[in-house]
């Protein structure tokens, strides 16, 4: 694994790869990567010939009373899972490689970005797109890899690469989870015991809902009802919604067509989030652009 921090090194030695014609799988991160993380670079080692790996802290994402000061860091177990996992190239670029002096030019995502996550994080989405435009034009992939976690940043993404007219296939991996059913998250760290106890609702609620689902209930109401009333120990539901996989828009009355069950929660001072599908055909939202 060749580990570069310029744009510079990273363009010279994918060159003679993309010369060959070789397939380049891409798996952005912000670091203090888990085995969610580890699951997108396997995907992307056994579908393509290299992975690069990106681990950068984006600040343009973060709002201005959000963790970016204090977001978890740990660059020696990131190197070694990487690694592990079957990364190829570790791109780890400091803030002003991405954002030199002078930098004004940034991705306005529309209105995908201003439902669920995008109502309590203003500025959020056009952060993220802007780092993963910039980040899609460095390392210029034929498969970028994303989970299924942060299914908005999915439906963002995957809409900025086909209107900007990004020649890149989004892979959307299955959220991985703990045992219990916790998804693994880098914030999951900042939960003690007893919130960790708590935090499990959100899986729980989710799961529950998606079994009535399974068990034939499709009316958006009941399920929702139903995932609600098991969230009772968290410490405040900022959304939960029931969502077209697709245009992110909220499903009123039957659920018949790909759906997501959406949760964002707080558990102490730490905002966790997580989603289920609800739909047999909405196993596959890996789309082209
Ligand atoms: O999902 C993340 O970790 C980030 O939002 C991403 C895609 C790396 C962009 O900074």
């Amino acid at each position: 694994m060749r580990v570069v921090r310029s744009i510079a090194d990273l363009r010279a030695l994918l060159r003679p790869l993309k010369a060959e014609g070789k397939r380049i799988g891409f798996v952005p991160t912000m670091g203090f990567l888990h085995e969610g993380h580890g699951a997108l670079i396997r995907q992307s080692a056994a579908r393509c010939d290299a992975t690069v790996v990106s681990i950068f802290i984006n600040p343009t994402q973060f709002g201005p009373s959000e963790d970016l000061a204090n977001y978890p860091r740990d660059l020696e177990r990131d190197q070694n899972l990487c690694l592990e996992a079957g990364t190829s190239v570790l791109f780890m670029p400091d803030v002003n490689e991405i954002y030199p002096t002078g930098f004004q030019t940034h991705v306005e995502p529309g209105r995908l970005a201003e439902t669920l996550c995008g109502r309590f994080r203003p500025g959020h989405f056009r952060g993220v797109a802007t780092v993963v435009a910039k980040l899609f034009n460095i390392v210029q992939p034929d498969l970028a890899f994303f989970g299924q976690k942060d299914l908005q940043q999915t439906v963002v993404v995957r809409r900025m690469a086909r209107d900007l007219n990004m020649p890149v296939d989004l892979v959307v991996v299955p959220t991985i989870r703990e045992a219990d059913g916790l998804a693994l998250s880098s914030r999951n760290i900042y939960l003690n015991e007893d919130a960790r106890g708590r935090a499990l609702q959100l899986s729980e609620a989710l799961l529950a809902a998606k079994a009535a689902f399974d068990g034939g209930e499709r009316e958006a109401d009941k399920l929702l009802k139903l995932a609600y009333s098991a969230l009772a120990g968290v410490d405040s539901v900022q959304y939960l919604e029931l969502v077209d996989v697709q245009n992110l828009e909220p499903i009123q009355g039957p659920v018949d067509k790909a759906a997501a069950l959406c949760v964002a929660a707080y558990v102490g001072s730490t905002r966790l989030i997580d989603n289920v599908l609800l739909s047999p055909s909405a196993g596959d939202i890996t789309q082209k652009s």
